[in-house]
């Protein structure tokens, strides 16, 4: 499916609420699949790659049920899952490939997970390695250190793990393993990555705890004898916000009201660099809820200046990226995003589809070993073919790229945003 977008001129005025938080939302079933009872789950988000999630819980035995709006999970406890009869396609999903296999390691059946072509290219070593340490059975059947994996029944022992990358899949997958292991289990992360995993293991009755050490954060986990059920109310993405985000900032005269944002520190990077570009944002009705933090973002039409963003706020805003980048393409003087080489190994290598469809539109940019150099161009970016290559984050930041440049863009495959805003393109109309 193309999508063809033309210029916008008319103010973005008004208030909207955005889909469910894509991380908190695979959590959700994942602990409510292993906990005993029923969980309840309101604002959960229907994308690809949860569904992905709930189809590989039910194939392991698990009643995932949905009614007016509210996904309610019955799990059998932590010893209460059931060998699936097929592989478990995991779709376009890292965060189900990496979370899931630290639950698989922990079981006493064999699995085989598998993904898409895009999925089966991403790093898996990064988890097997750690599994590997705690005696779990994981091999890369290719030998490839990619999916499709192999896991079989271990004991797992616990380990004290120094992660390599601020990575929350690597962590959460160490630390889910960690529930069934003989031992206490710790992670310790240079910049402390998303701590979705943390907060709702909690919720759920898990022995969680995190300090800062010398070499960073650790968290660590003692091993459960059970995990209990809980009720889980999901914040807005605030990763699917910041597309509508950055479209009021560009477009002249608008002010827009995004209600009911997740804000949690780890992930709200994405306001900070607004913030260091000049962009004008408020947050109202702040509070906490389940241990996640949601407000109200206010934001309004802005004149943005280039900034330097990396270093401890790159984890933080990692997937907002792409539509920073196109932001910076539109910012007086230079943007530098540095720090920032995990976007090589997301859906796609982030750095080369940025540049790349940027360059199309006309933007000055320069791609780096982990990141790239924008300078914003007062004259704006002109209309294109964008091919996101099949990444939602790229499509969904190019499509508000042309709703500002002159003439039509044109996103290639546009379906692909289904993996975590189905609705975006309706919401984009409106
Ligand atoms: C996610 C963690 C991040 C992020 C991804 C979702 C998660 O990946 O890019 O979209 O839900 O844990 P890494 O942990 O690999 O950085």
């Amino acid at each position: 499916m193309n999508v063809n977008i033309e210029k916008q001129t008319k103010p973005l005025l008004g208030e909207m609420v955005v889909p469910g938080d894509k991380s908190i939302s695979h959590r959700s079933i994942m602990l409510g699949a292993i906990a005993k009872g029923t969980t309840s789950i309101t604002n959960f988000l229907k994308g690809a790659d949860c569904i992905a999630t709930i189809d590989c819980f039910r194939q392991m035995g698990v009643t995932i049920e949905e009614r007016n709006d509210i996904i309610t999970v019955t799990g059998g406890g932590l010893r209460g899952l059931k060998q699936p009869v097929g592989i478990l396609e995991v779709g376009n999903s890292g965060t189900t490939t990496r979370l899931l296999s630290g639950i698989l390691c922990g079981q006493n059946f064999k699995s085989i997970l598998s993904g898409d072509a895009s999925l089966n290219k991403r790093p898996m070593n990064r988890i097997i390695n750690p599994l590997s340490q705690m005696g779990g059975d994981i091999v890369s059947i290719k030998k490839n250190g990619c999916a499709p994996l192999e896991i079989n029944a271990a004991k797992l022992h616990g380990i004290d793990y120094l992660s390599k990358v601020s990575s929350a899949q690597v962590k959460s997958a160490v630390l889910l393993a960690g529930l069934y292991a003989d031992a206490p289990t710790s992670v310790t992360e240079k910049v402390l990555s998303r701590n979705h995993t943390e907060i709702m293991l909690k919720a759920f009755g898990g022995n969680v705890s995190t300090e800062d050490t010398y070499d960073g954060t650790t968290i660590s986990v003692t091993p459960a004898d059970e995990l209990y059920a809980s009720e889980i109310d999901v914040p807005g993405d605030i990763s699917s916000a910041a597309y509508f985000i950055a479209a009021a900032l560009l477009i002249p005269g608008s002010e827009l009201l995004i209600k009911n944002v997740g804000i949690n520190d780890t992930r709200a990077g994405f306001l900070q660099a607004v913030l260091k570009m000049g962009g004008d944002l408020t947050l109202l009705n702040a509070l906490t809820s389940g241990g996640e933090a949601k407000a109200d973002i206010l934001v309004r039409h802005s004149k943005l200046k280039g900034t330097t963003i990396g270093g401890k706020l790159i984890p933080s805003l990692i997937d907002e990226i792409p539509i920073l980048a196109v932001l910076a393409a539109y910012a007086e003087g230079e943007t530098v995003i540095k720090d920032a080489a995990e976007l090589k190994v997301k859906e796609t290598n982030r750095i080369d589809t940025v540049c790349d469809n940027l360059k199309n539109m006309g933007a000055f940019v320069t791609p780096t070993e982990d990141g790239m150099i924008i300078t914003g161009k007062e004259a704006g970016l002109t209309g294109a073919v964008i091919d996101p290559k099949f990444d939602h984050r790229i499509a969904m930041a190019f499509s508000i790229a042309g709703l500002i440049a002159k003439g039509e863009t044109t996103i290639k495959d546009g379906h692909c945003v289904d993996v975590s805003f189905p609705e975006f393109f309706t919401y984009f109309k409106q």
